[in-house]
C-alpha cells in the first residue's frame, strides 16, 4: 500500500496562518477531507485535481459521523491515495485528531501528523493577550467544554450534561474549572500564576 494519510492542522482561520508544510501536502493531495472550521479561503487553495470531501461535524453529532470519516480515510489510503485530513487549528488539540491517528494505526495505514496553530493560542495572541508573561502568568491550561460522556473521571464538572452551550452554562463551567485549578494549585504547589483557555 502506497497510500498515506496526513492529519494536517489548517490553523485558526486566517489563511496566512497555515504552515508551508500543510500547503505543500494540500498541493500534492489526491483527496482532502476537511472540517467545518477550515476557512473558505483555505478550501479555495485546494487544487482542482484533488477530490474535496466535506466531513464537518456539528457540535453534539454522535459518533456515527466520526466512524464514517475514519472509514473514508482508511478506504482512500488503501486505494493508494495521498490523503489530507484537514482540521481546524492543530489536528490533535481537541477535535478527535488523536482518535483518528489511533484508528489509522489500528488499520495499519501510514500517517503523519502536521501541527497547526491552535485557536486557543492564535486567538489570544491575535487579541494581544500574552498567555504567558513573566510577571502575570507562568503556565497555560486548555480545557474542553465537551468531555466524552463515557469518561469515568471528569475534568469539567457537569460538562457532560451540556447540550446547548448557553451563557449560563459557560459561566458554570468556568466556575468549576477555576475551582479545580485552585485545588490542583494547592495540591501540586504549582505557581499561582496560571492562564486558562476553555474550548466551548
Ligand atoms: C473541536 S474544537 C477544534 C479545535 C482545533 N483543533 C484547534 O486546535 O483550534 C472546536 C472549537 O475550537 C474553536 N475554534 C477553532 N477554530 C475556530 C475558528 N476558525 N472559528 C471559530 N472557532 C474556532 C471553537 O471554540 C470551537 O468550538
Amino acid at each position: 500500500m502506497t497510500g498515506k494519510v496526513y492529519l494536517v492542522g489548517a490553523g485558526p482561520g486566517d489563511s496566512k496562518l497555515i504552515t508551508l508544510r500543510a500547503l505543500e501536502l494540500i498541493e500534492k493531495a489526491d483527496v482532502v477531507l476537511y472540517d467545518r472550521l477550515v476557512s473558505k479561503k483555505i478550501i479555495s487553495m485546494i487544487p482542482k485535481t484533488a477530490k474535496k470531501v466535506y466531513v464537518g461535524r456539528a457540535v453534539g453529532d454522535d459518533t456515527t459521523h466520526q466512524k464514517g470519516t475514519n472509514d473514508l480515510m482508511v478506504e482512500y489510503a488503501k486505494s493508494n491515495k495521498h490523503v489530507v485530513r484537514l482540521k481546524g487549528g492543530d489536528p490533535i488539540i481537541f477535535g478527535r485528531g488523536g482518535e483518528e491517528a489511533e484508528f489509522l494505526k489500528d488499520h495499519k495505514v501510514k500517517y503523519e501528523i502536521v501541527p497547526g496553530i491552535t485557536s486557543g493560542i492564535g486567538s489570544a495572541t491575535y487579541a494581544g493577550i500574552p498567555l504567558t508573561h513573566r510577571k502575570y502568568s507562568s503556565s497555560v491550561v486548555f480545557v474542553t467544554g465537551h468531555e466524552d460522556p463515557e469518561k469515568k473521571q471528569e475534568i469539567v464538572k457537569d460538562a457532560k450534561y451540556v447540550s446547548t452551550m448557553t451563557e449560563e452554562r459557560k459561566k458554570q463551567i468556568v466556575k468549576s474549572v477555576m475551582f479545580k485549578l485552585r485545588v490542583i494549585r494547592k495540591k501540586e504547589a504549582i505557581n499561582s500564576q496560571l492562564s486558562c483557555f476553555i474550548n466551548f
